[in-house]
């Protein structure tokens, strides 16, 4: 892991901090924006899309991997995740799982919107993961 902050530059930070601001969050207001990035170089970005059963809520990470993938996208290198707290919002557990389904041990930012970031690598999220080579 590293910690940093650093202005706001990254294409691929820019693009998860822009679409946060279009969080569908009127019951938690807790606004989350992901991005990730192709090996293509394309950024696909996602934001949390509340319901009002809560159960159906979806969060900014997987709408960004499910955005790429129905983009034709299929290999990544870096995910981003904006959230507005000091103390970084790192992928629940559910897109851990979907992450590493579709990205493997990728690289993972944390960011706010005052420029703090960390990074991390997938695996040290999320050890141990089970996936298709158990099947
Ligand atoms: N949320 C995300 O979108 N991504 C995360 O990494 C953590 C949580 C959303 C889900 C819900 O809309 C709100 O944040 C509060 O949990």
């Amino acid at each position: 892991m590293s910690f940093a902050w650093a202005p706001m530059t990254d294409p691929l930070l820019v693009a998860a901090l822009g679409a946060r601001e279009n969080a569908f969050a009127p019951f938690s207001k807790f606004k989350v924006g992901a991005a990730i990035e192709g090996l293509d170089g394309r950024i696909h970005t996602g934001c949390n899309v509340e319901n009002a059963t809560y159960g159906l809520t979806m969060c900014a990470e997987r709408v960004a991997v499910y955005k790429a993938v129905s983009e034709g996208a299929r290999r990544f290198k870096r995910v981003a995740v904006a959230a507005e707290s000091d103390n970084l919002t790192p992928p629940c557990g559910a897109c851990r799982q979907i992450l590493w389904e579709f990205c493997g041990d990728v690289e993972i930012v944390l960011v706010n919107p005052r420029g703090k970031i960390e990074t991390f690598r997938l695996k040290d999220l999320f050890p141990r993961p089970f996936d298709v080579s158990y099947l």
